[in-house]
């Protein structure tokens, strides 16, 4: 798909990716609209033109006012980019149910929410994009970040169920799954801090531009699944191929983890 004249709406769009992809998308022509929770770090990210339009969430009044807006001022959604999300840096056994519960709601029943107020539209049409930005840790359970990864597994599979739910439609489903990104993100982690080993890969780490300009290419190319960098696609055929040595390696790498706490 041509991203030139597409109408996107991009959640989390305040920093880190979600600021990034509007910098690409709108490079490449694109009308843009805004949400996260702070109109300050938007004001920033945004440019005339762009709608911006601040909230939360995880407050479902909010999700429903902001399809409704972006819609009345746009008249359409070609684009739903669901990128907002944050990470739980506890083990199962210690991660307290209201926090698990909270990601479940921004990293899951937010994106789903979003889905069910623009697919239909989309389908209507007989166009449309769904972007939805899981992570590494949606096809890896890490340690440490489990329910993290709980949440992300589940946002492949709604991906991956909605794709197939609307083939021959014209509306098309992207499963992303960046490996480490450099942004806010190890900051905003809830639970506990995440130590330099896990919060710092400088080695394997992108930028957010680098993800966005993938983004953006697997757009351009109705790809189905985006995963990036190649050091994160050469992670998850290893964990394929030696599932018994990866399980060993986490395991190990989770007692590490416990120790360092
Ligand atoms: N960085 C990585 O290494 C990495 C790797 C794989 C996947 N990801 C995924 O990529 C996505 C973007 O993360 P990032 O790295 O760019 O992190 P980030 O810089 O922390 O950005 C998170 C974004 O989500 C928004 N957000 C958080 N809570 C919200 C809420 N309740 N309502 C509305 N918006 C909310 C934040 O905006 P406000 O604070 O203004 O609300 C911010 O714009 C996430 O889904 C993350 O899981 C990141």
């Amino acid at each position: 798909m041509k991203i030139s004249g597409q109408i996107v709406l991009i959640t989390g769009a305040s920093s880190g990716i979600g600021a990034a992809c509007a910098s690409e998308l709108r490079r490449n022509g694109a009308s843009l609209v805004l949400t996260g929770r702070s109109p300050g770090r938007l004001a920033q990210v945004a440019k005339p033109g762009d709608l911006v339009l601040p909230g939360d969430l995880c407050d479902a009044p909010f999700r429903e006012a902001l399809v409704q807006q972006a819609i009345l001022h746009f008249g359409r959604i070609d684009i739903l980019l669901n990128n907002a999300g944050f990470g739980l840096y506890a083990p199962p056994t210690r991660s307290p149910l209201d926090e698990v519960r909270a990601m479940f709601e921004l990293n899951l029943f937010a994106p789903l929410d979003l889905i069910q107020r623009t697919a239909p539209l989309m389908k209507a049409r007989g166009s449309g994009i769904i972007v939805n930005i899981s992570s590494v840790a949606g096809r890896l359970t890490l340690p440490w970040l489990s329910m993290y990864s709980a949440s992300k597994f589940a946002l492949c599979a709604l991906s991956e169920g909605l794709r197939s739910e609307l083939s021959g439609t014209g509306v098309h489903v992207i499963t992303v799954c960046p490996g480490y990104v450099r942004t806010a993100f190890p900051g905003n982690v809830r639970g506990g801090t995440m130590p330099a080993s896990l919060s710092n890969p400088s080695r394997f780490a992108i930028t957010a531009e680098e993800c966005a300009s993938a983004i953006a290419r697997g757009i351009e190319k109705r790809a189905n699944t985006v995963v990036t960098p190649a050091s994160a696609r050469l992670l998850l055929l290893a964990a394929r191929l030696f599932p018994w040595q990866t399980e060993r390696f986490l395991a190990r790498f989770h007692r590490q983890l416990e120790q360092q706490a």
